[in-house]
């Protein structure tokens, strides 16, 4: 049996009907203070914990049972005549250090964040057919004074680099109609680089693409980089506001596209 000791939490036994073992299982973040982590079950001499039996059976559930008592006194006998029991009848106990808590993993995180519904848009820049742009719901604003907006950009996309190093591009906030343009953005439709502007995009002041058609759109200034896990956050400084046709907003929610149920 084991009893495991975590910060917050009371003491808990585990594997009680297992006479063979007694340990302390230690939360690591509990290390530097184990006097005080045994406190509730014991006191601590050096790298060991004394057990108080009094303290196992009042976490122990079966204690009362007449088979828990046996297994328990016997295993208390054993530890006396190894000389793992003081004179005032405590248990010692050596301290093991519990694994680090297990990281969420990747598929968590992804379901918990298609829970939050955003927007879509797409972020675009460069001229001609240096034009480059890509579909993002990791838009966010930071500031508005002075106005500072960020995407998350994935370090794997093919426009990541051109979008990361172009000195302005637009945030193309899409409308409730606009779902095939975020699928070609998203290249789901085999299309790269320029090919995926078609009619409808004009070059703003500070030549990037803006779509005409768009909810709205937010030229941006390069502001910042950040590096951030398998991403970059891109900060625009806005520069310019184009306001756009007042349909329904293109929203992005568990999996799937859809559109808010009012218009602007
Ligand atoms: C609704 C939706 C939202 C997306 N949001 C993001 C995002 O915030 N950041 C990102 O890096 N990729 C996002 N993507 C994926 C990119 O659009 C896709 O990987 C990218 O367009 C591929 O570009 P590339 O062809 O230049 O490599 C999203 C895709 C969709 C369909």
């Amino acid at each position: 049996m084991r009893i495991v000791l975590k910060p917050g939490l009371a003491p808990r036994l585990e594997g009680a009907s297992d006479f063979r073992s007694f340990s302390i299982a230690l939360d690591p973040r509990l290390q530097g203070d184990l006097r005080t982590a045994a406190a509730p079950v014991g006191h601590a001499e050096g790298d060991h914990v004394w057990v108080r039996p009094d303290a196992v059976r009042a976490l122990c559930a079966t204690a009362g049972d007449g088979a828990w008592s046996e297994g328990f006194a016997a295993m208390v006998s054993f530890a006396k005549a190894h000389g793992w029991v003081d004179p005032s009848g405590c248990i010692r106990a050596h301290v093991e250090l519990l694994d680090e808590p297990a990281p969420v993993s990747v598929d968590a995180f992804r379901q918990a964040m298609r829970r939050f519904a955003s927007g879509v848009c797409i972020v675009a820049a460069g001229e001609g057919d240096q034009r480059i742009g890509m579909t993002v719901s990791a838009f966010s604003s930071v500031s508005a004074e002075p106005p500072l907006v960020l995407v998350c950009l994935n370090r794997s996309a093919g426009s990541h680099d051109s979008l990361v190093n172009a000195s302005s591009y637009a945030i193309n906030i899409l409308g409730a109609e606009q779902e095939e343009e975020a699928m070609l953005f998203a290249g789901q439709r085999g299309l790269h680089g320029a090919d995926r502007f078609g009619l409808g995009w004009q070059q703003s002041d500070s030549g990037a693409p803006v779509l005409t058609s768009a909810h709205h759109t937010l030229v941006c200034q390069s502001e910042a980089q950040h590096p951030a896990g398998s991403h970059t956050v891109l900060i625009g400084r806005v520069i310019d506001i184009i306001p756009g046709r007042g349909t329904a907003a293109l929203v992005n929610y568990d999996g799937a596209m859809g559109v808010t149920s009012h218009a602007a």
